[in-house]
């Protein structure tokens, strides 16, 4: 057997038993948790995603509760983290699993992988922690730490690279301990083998990691190549009415936040603003009629929201329906999808993009301070 690999499992092991970093899902077996904390943890930060861990146990203690949930209540529940796809496979999966498979998730990788939104990493977390399957984890944090100790060259975001990532990750898996390993190692990769700054000089490993004899630690791992953004721009009208009501509407189709809430949308392929001297031009463009003018009450600063492909800028104008004309407007929405809510029900009950959160919740903090 490889001394390199004998010599690095021992090591990383031993220090994974000797640190603590107690998480929820840690060390247990139902697959269901642990399925739901990878999809999770897929999306965001350990520290921002386990109270999103904790609210769907707590909502939804087993995949039939939430298999037997309403589309919208998961979505709702997922709000903020983005990437809603990922919300509604998990519901989509869950049904699959509760209705089809009588609540029992599969126990073997390909028939895993065959369940929607579950790719390689999600698999083999799920085979290795809750079955104990020898099959090895590939994230960022194993990338790292394998890229540094065996100094591979190779960037994870070609397919030679993801190759060479999944072949050494499953070559140094202890197939002896494939959960125990699993979790170290994507532990070392938080807290020891660090992005940046790693902390090499108190490293049981240093002696036999290349990138730090070679002093190419911060060379490792390669660099992902620069994917070039697409750049939006968004003006988000928002249209009180004398009733304190306010226009949302539902997105469709086949671009980002389908089915998510958000304020009337003019989009614009590049930088531009309103011409708030001519009200009725922007309810021409809001009620398809320029009879029905709308006072103008404030705008947002430009609220820039990066996704992973896109990069969204973002501002909000307020406009007021005058008390004479709420009648006719009513009748007008010219609008597909809308509809008027009260500020209770939207923070309640709809669903919404991040973007649209942040402005809300800002708006709603300086109003208190007023
Ligand atoms: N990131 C993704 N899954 C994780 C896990 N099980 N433990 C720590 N970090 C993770």
């Amino acid at each position: 057997m490889n001394e390199r690999i004998l010599f690095f499992r021992k090591n990383l092991l031993q220090w994974a038993a000797s640190i603590q970093r107690p998480m929820p899902w840690k060390g247990i077996k139902d697959p269901y948790k642990i399925w739901l904390s990878e999809i999770i943890l897929q999306q965001t930060r350990v520290e921002q995603g386990m109270p999103y861990y904790l609210r769907f146990i707590e909502q939804y203690p087993t995949v039939h509760q939430l298999a037997e949930a309403p589309e919208e209540s998961v979505i709702k529940l997922w709000q903020g983290l983005g990437y809603y796809s990922r919300a509604r496979n998990l519901h989509a999966t869950a049904k699959i699993v509760s209705g089809e498979l009588g609540g029992q998730f599969p126990e073997n990788l390909d028939e895993i992988k065959k369940l929607k939104g579950i790719g390689d990493y999600t698999a083999a977390a799920i085979a290795s922690f809750a079955f104990d399957l020898p099959h090895a984890v590939v994230d960022g944090n194993v990338i790292r730490v394998l890229a540094r100790f065996q100094g591979l060259d190779g960037a994870a975001d070609t397919s030679a690279g993801k190759k060479e990532f999944a072949r050494e990750a499953q070559r140094f898996l202890d197939p002896d301990f494939p959960a125990q390993y699993n979790q170290a190692i994507m532990d070392f990769g938080a807290l020891h083998c660090l992005p940046a700054k790693p902390l090499c000089s108190s490293c049981p490993m240093q002696e036999e990691c290349r990138a730090k004899q070679e002093n190419r630690v911060d060379e490792l791992p390669a660099k992902k190549a620069k994917i070039k953004k697409r750049e939006r721009f968004f003006i988000y009208l928002v249209i009180r009415t004398p009733e304190e009501t306010f226009w949302i509407q539902q997105r469709t189709g086949n671009d980002i936040w389908n089915k998510l809430y958000e304020f009337p949308l003019l989009e614009f392929a590049e930088r531009t603003s309103l011409p708030l001297d001519k009200p009725e031009m922007v309810a021409e463009l809001f009620f398809g009629t320029p009879e029905l003018p709308l006072r103008f009450i404030g705008s947002s600063k430009t609220y820039k929201h990066i996704l992973s492909h896109q990069t969204i800028h973002a501002v909000f104008m307020e406009f007021q329906v005058e008390k004479s004309n709420f009648g006719k407007i009513k009748q007008a929405s010219a609008l597909e999808n809308s509809l008027l809510v009260d500020q209770l029900s939207f923070k309640k009950m709809y669903p919404i993009p991040r973007l649209i959160a942040r402005y809300w919740e800002e708006k709603t903090v300086s109003l208190r301070l007023i």
